[in-house]
């Protein structure tokens, strides 16, 4: 018989020490209710459990596992419930028989098949909340029982701190983003009157003064043309990213081979010299949005086409697969000039390039671009290459996105 019990506690033991690892795991409140309500009842093998959270004055039933409902959604005042006793008073309350206990407003338990019941507080130094656990027979709770509950209580206290911390981060992080995405925005979009008038200057000298200009100014000045081209090449960059965060994710089926081939066509009909073979697997589809994926996929192709150009069999592919948790992964490879992983670690970040304005131009805005929108959404991005032997780029996105 104490070897039955001494191992009934040993499972309540592990059992908890599981609970308290899932609930180091949720992520927000919702997550910590589920686990706690039905932890709770098994914990103690109660027939009901009820998480209440303190609303102001105000006891709030905000979620509960039971064999039949009790006062889910529902809110009382705190001086008129158990709950709001324990939480006042930061201590459990054990109750055998709730008809003999003044602390218990009887009309609201004649519906439920409440008989006895154990409430402890979470955070015990100024609660926050309390788990109610409930019996349909007189229960005698034992002072291992309410030790239990009360770690489970202490447990989720933590948890509910957790998120609370990162949600607080979560929510800074976004602030941040948002005023330096402005800062940056309205930068670029300031920095484009005076280059403008760079160019425009330049211009000038060069068209009205031209035989005035010594062969050797004339140099200086094709410099300071090109310098300003591709700073308004720059700014640009950043203002399509700026404006790329901006957007509202419109979510719609996408055919990414569709985009693909008009894209192609397209980069052939601008450099009309260039050979490169495409190989594009029709009929690809995912769910996003038709702006931002045009977007990303013509950055992806055009780096293809570009790192290829000086490739004498320029070979570019669009192809799909399914990743090992179903999500549909697209990827664009070519057979140009790659690099080497080992200097990739910045890859996706804003001006980071991998090669030499003199081996390729370019602003090092594109891939930035594209991990933007792939973070919109809520997708993954990732490359593949080797130095001389071309590069692979992956999108990977979310599963519940895809329609088959
Ligand atoms: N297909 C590719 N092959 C080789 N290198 C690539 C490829 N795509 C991107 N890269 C490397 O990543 C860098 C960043 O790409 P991106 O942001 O599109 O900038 P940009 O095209 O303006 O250089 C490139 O400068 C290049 O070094
Ligand atoms: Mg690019």
């Amino acid at each position: 018989m104490l070897a039955l019990a001494h191992t009934q506690s040993l499972r309540k033991v592990e059992l908890l020490l599981n609970v308290v690892q899932d609930l180091s795991l949720a992520k927000n409140l919702d997550e910590i209710m589920q686990i706690v309500r039905s932890a709770a009842r098994e914990l103690v093998d109660a027939d009901g459990a009820t998480f209440i959270l303190k609303d102001g004055d105000k006891c709030y039933y905000a979620d509960e596992d039971a064999i039949s409902p009790l006062w889910k959604g529902k809110r009382f005042n705190s001086s008129i419930c158990i709950s709001g006793w324990v939480m006042q008073n930061r201590q459990s309350a054990v109750i055998k028989d709730i008809y003999v206990d003044d602390r218990i407003p009887a009309d609201a338990y004649r519906p439920t098949f409440v008989k006895s019941l154990a409430v402890v507080p979470i955070r015990k130094k100024d609660p926050i909340a309390a788990i109610g656990t409930y019996w349909s027979s007189h229960h005698e709770v034992s002072s291992e029982q309410l030790q239990l509950l009360q770690a489970l209580a202490d447990s989720t206290s933590i948890a509910m701190e957790n998120i609370q911390l990162v949600q607080n981060l979560e929510s800074k992080i976004k602030e941040r983003t948002a005023e330096l995405e402005s800062f940056s925005y309205s930068v670029s979009h300031d920095l484009k009157a005076p280059v403008r008038s760079i160019a425009g200057f330049a211009k000038i000298l060069e068209e009205d003064f031209s035989d005035q200009i010594p062969t050797e100014a004339t140099e200086h000045l094709n410099r300071i043309k090109k310098s300003a081209h591709q700073m308004n090449r720059l700014i640009d960059g950043l203002l399509d990213l700026a404006r790329l965060s901006r957007l509202d994710v419109q979510l719609v089926e996408v055919n990414v081979s569709r985009l693909v081939e008009e894209i192609s066509l397209q980069l052939e009909a601008e450099d009309p010299d260039r050979k490169a073979s495409f190989t594009i697997k029709p009929g690809v589809k995912v769910v996003g949005d038709q702006r931002l994926l045009r977007v990303a996929v013509d950055n992806l192709l055009r780096n293809a086409w570009k790192f290829s150009k000086k490739t004498p069999m320029a070979y570019i592919e669009f192809g799909s697969y399914f990743s090992e948790n179903g999500n549909v992964v697209c990827f664009v490879k070519d057979n140009g000039a790659g690099f080497d992983m080992s200097h990739a670690a910045h890859l996706f970040k804003a001006f980071h390039r991998l090669h030499t304005e003199q081996q390729f131009d370019g602003t090092g805005i594109g891939l930035a671009t594209v991990a933007r929108v792939m973070a919109r959404h809520k997708g993954k991005i990732w490359a593949q290459a080797k130095a001389g032997e071309g590069a692979q780029f992956f999108l990977e996105f979310p599963n519940s996105l895809f329609i088959n």
